[in-house]
């Protein structure tokens, strides 16, 4: 009978070690320390070699079954470290499926372009053709064309943004929008709503922003008079601020219409008796009007001895801000998704 009490010791040894090692990085270093290439188990098995040929029989399969035992309870063990670990990690990261999703948040339209939809809409039913025109500009057409030759001191009334290509600014209005239409259309009849974005060189403050959008319009025809120009807004305002409203037209002054006015509304809030909205007036000023200037028919390819026309123009953030209470103008462009949302 060959001595294999030294297995017997090394099978417990390696048990009692093993049972010590309870994550699996102390795992992996018994399994270094048992089963590497000089680990305790290659050395029982090299062994064989040096016991008499008598015994080596019994101690080989003694030693194979130790190393067979060893291995066994190593893999149960790696197996419930790992079942405790994936058990700790799925506790910690439980997710509760009662609780209520995350809302899809979705898109809507800006403020101005609802608003400007809106007015656009309103001046289709009353026959005007919707017309765009670009946001840079030739000086010669956003100020010449529009009776403002250089060094014209009304065109300190436009503080401008020019561009690095001379001749070539920013529109400071919609304005020129209108010689476009007329061109395209003279010596016919043109009645078009000319909506964009207009930029001026300002500080910006809680009533004046760098950037804001106005829609212009322009009638030219036989015989436009400036009672279709009453008419037409009054329509207009009727449809957006309701039929109670009352306008006044205030003499005041354009390069690019003769006459001119300023076309106020009756305060909104108080109805003309005066509050802090209207500035105590009980007026609310909306836009600017007039007679297109012969010159400007002119330079639009009409003539001014049979043709006549009228031109408005109005800043659509000041009409959102008037229908809707708010009182600065910075909110547009802030991108704040706390104020865009309330619209
Ligand atoms: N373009 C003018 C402005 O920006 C408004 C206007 C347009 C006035 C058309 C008269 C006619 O203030």
């Amino acid at each position: 009978m060959a001595d294999t009490s030294s297995l017997d010791q090394l099978l417990q040894q390696g048990t009692s070690e093993l049972r010590l090692a309870t994550d699996e990085a102390s795992l992996r270093s018994w399994q270094n320390r048992w089963f590497g290439k000089t680990g305790e188990i290659s050395g029982a098995l090299k062994r064989i070699a040096e016991i008499p040929a008598a015994d080596r029989k019994d101690y080989g399969q003694k030693a194979n079954a130790v190393k067979e035992t060893l291995q066994k309870d190593f893999d149960l063990a790696l197996e419930k470290v790992r079942e405790e670990a994936l058990e700790k990690d799925l506790a910690q990261g439980r997710v509760d499926v009662s609780l209520p999703g995350r809302q899809v948040l979705p898109g809507r339209l800006h403020p101005s372009t609802k608003i400007m939809r809106r007015i656009l809409g309103i001046f289709g039913e009353l026959g005007f053709e919707t017309f765009t025109s670009r946001e840079i500009e030739e000086d010669e057409i956003n100020f010449g064309m529009l009776n403002m030759p250089p060094h014209h001191p009304a065109r300190d009334m436009w503080d401008t943004f020019h561009t690095n290509k001379p001749g070539w600014i920013l529109r400071t209005h919609t304005t020129p929008g209108q010689i476009h239409a007329m061109k395209l259309h003279a010596p016919g009849p043109v009645r078009v709503v000319l909506p964009g974005m207009c930029y001026r060189y300002e500080n910006i403050t809680s009533r004046s922003e760098i950037m804001f959008h106005q829609i212009d319009g322009v009638a030219v025809g036989e015989s436009v008079k400036l009672t279709d120009l009453k008419g037409t807004l009054m329509a207009f305002i009727h449809k957006l601020f309701g039929e109670k409203r009352k306008i006044r037209l205030r003499s005041s002054y354009f390069p690019f219409t003769e006459p001119s006015m300023e076309v106020d509304m009756d305060c909104i809030i108080c109805a003309g008796k005066g509050c802090s909205l209207c500035k105590k007036t009980g007026w609310l000023e909306i836009l600017g009007a007039g007679m297109v200037h012969p010159v400007v028919l002119r330079n639009g390819g009409y003539d001014p001895q049979r043709h006549s026309g009228f031109a408005f123009g109005l800043g659509v953030e000041r009409i959102v801000m008037l229908l809707s209470g708010m009182d600065d103008i910075r909110h547009f462009w802030a991108n704040d998704w706390r104020f865009l949302n309330q619209f």
